[in-house]
C-alpha cells in the first residue's frame, strides 16, 4: 500500500537481478557482451512504454539526475524563466531552484486543494518561459496532470516540457509523442516496479542539442570504445547523458520491471489502480477521514492521501505498520498508494484498520 514511496520488487525482477549477480560471482565480467545486449533490450522496452525512440533513452540513477542533466544542460540566459508548481516533490523544485544562480527565474503555480489547472499554468507563461518542469502525478494530493493538453499548450508557446514521471510512469498511459514532450524522468522503485538507483531519462531527439552533458565521463562519446582518441564530440543519440559505467544489475531489474507492466498492460493497470482507489477513497469518506485532492478519474492516479478523523497520521502509520499495513504519513496525512496487484480484500483491510485505529 505504498507504491508512491517504495514498492516491492517482483519475483521476475528479483530473479533477473539475482541471476545476473550469480553470474558475476562465477565469471567476472567474461559475459559482458549479454549486458550490452540487455542495455539496448531495456532501452527497447523502455521506449515502448513511452512511444519513444530507443535513442532516447538514458539510463540515470535517480529521477534527480535526470531533472539535473536537463535543467543543467540548457543554455540560460539571464531573465530566462522556468515554470512549475508549488509543493512539487524537492526532486523537481531544487535542480530549477539552484538556475537561480545563473539569472534564471522560477515561477511556481500555487495548487488548489491539491489540484492545479491547466488555466493556471498557462497563465504564468510569458515571453520568457523557456521551460514548464511539473510531475505528471503530485506525490501528495495524487493529482494527474492532463500532459496532453498542456504539451499542446506548451508547444504553442515555444517552451519545452520536462515532467517528474516517476509517481505515474508504470501506473498511467505516457506517450511522449502526442504530449510533444522534451523530456522526462523516473526512477523505477515506485510504480514501474522496479529496484532503487535504476532510472531513466527521456530526451526529446529535437531538443537534444539543445542539452548539453554536464555530467560527462568516457561513455558520453562517440568514440567511446576507442581509448587512443580525444576528441569531445557527444554521442548522438541520449547515451550522451550516462556518466561511465552503468549499474548493470539496477538495468536487469529495470528491464524485467518494465516488461512485466507491458505484458500486463498499462491501460489495464490504470483501470485497475482506479477501481481500487476509488473504492479506497469511498471508505474512507464513509468513515469521516478528510480525504485530499481530486478524485475525477481523469485526475486520479494510484495515491489517495487523508487526514485521519481522529489523532495523527504519524502515529496513524505506526499502528498501520503494527498491522502489518504500509502506508506513508506525509505532511500531517497518511498517503496510501496501492497498485494493479493489490486485491479488494486487502483494500477492505485497510480500510478496518483505518475505523479501528481510529476510534
Ligand atoms: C514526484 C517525485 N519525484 C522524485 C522522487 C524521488 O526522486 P529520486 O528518484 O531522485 O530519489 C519522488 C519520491 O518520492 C517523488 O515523489
Amino acid at each position: 500500500m505504498n507504491h508512491a514511496a517504495v514498492s516491492p520488487i517482483s519475483r521476475r525482477v528479483h530473479d533477473a537481478m539475482v541471476g545476473l549477480l550469480d553470474d558475476v560471482h562465477r565469471f567476472g565480467a567474461e559475459h559482458w557482451r549479454g549486458w550490452e545486449e540487455m542495455y539496448a533490450g531495456v532501452r527497447r522496452s523502455l521506449a515502448r512504454l513511452l512511444n519513444a525512440d530507443a535513442s532516447e533513452i538514458a539510463f540515470a540513477k535517480n529521477t534527480s539526475e535526470g531533472i539535473s542533466a536537463f535543467a543543467n544542460g540548457l543554455d540560460w540566459q539571464p531573465g530566462d524563466e522556468v515554470v512549475s508548481i508549488e509543493g512539487e516533490f524537492p526532486a523537481n523544485y531544487y535542480p530549477w531552484k539552484a538556475l537561480e544562480r545563473r539569472g534564471v527565474v522560477l515561477r511556481l503555480v500555487p495548487q488548489e486543494q491539491g489540484r492545479v489547472s491547466l488555466e493556471s499554468i498557462l497563465s504564468a507563461l510569458t515571453p520568457r518561459t523557456r521551460v514548464v518542469a511539473v510531475s505528471f502525478v503530485q506525490y501528495l494530493s495524487g493529482f494527474r496532470l492532463d500532459l496532453e493538453k498542456l504539451g499542446q499548450a506548451c508547444a504553442a508557446h515555444g517552451c519545452l516540457l520536462f515532467v517528474d514521471a516517476i509517481q505515474g510512469l508504470g501506473a498511467f498511459p505516457v506517450d511522449v509523442k502526442r504530449v510533444n514532450l522534451a523530456g522526462l524522468a523516473a526512477d523505477s522503485h515506485k510504480w514501474m516496479l522496479g529496484p532503487e538507483g535504476s532510472a531513466l531519462l527521456y530526451v526529446n531527439r529535437q531538443v537534444m542539442g539543445k542539452i548539453t552533458p554536464t555530467e560527462v565521463g568516457w561513455t558520453t562519446v562517440r568514440h567511446s570504445s576507442d581509448f587512443s582518441r580525444r576528441e569531445l564530440a557527444w554521442r548522438d543519440d541520449a547515451r550522451r547523458y550516462e556518466c561511465g559505467t552503468l549499474n548493470t544489475v539496477g538495468v536487469y531489474g529495470l528491464g524485467a520491471a518494465v516488461n512485466l507492466l507491458l505484458e500486463v498492460g498499462i491501460p489495464n493497470i490504470a483501470q485497475r489502480i482506479l477501481d481500487l482507489t476509488d473504492r479506497l477513497r469511498g471508505g474512507l469518506l464513509a468513515q469521516g477521514h478528510s480525504v485530499f485532492g481530486p478524485r475525477a478519474h481523469a485526475e486520479a492516479s494510484g495515491i489517495v492521501s487523508f487526514v485521519p478523523r481522529q489523532g495523527g497520521a504519524e502515529d496513524l502509520l505506526e499502528r498501520f505498520l503494527a498491522h502489518g499495513v504500509q502506508v506513508a504519513a506525509r505532511l500531517g496525512m497518511v498517503r496510501v498508494s496501492p497498485h494493479f496487484y493489490n486485491t479488494e480484500e486487502e483494500i477492505d483491510r485497510v480500510l478496518e484498520l483505518a475505523s479501528y485505529l481510529c476510534n
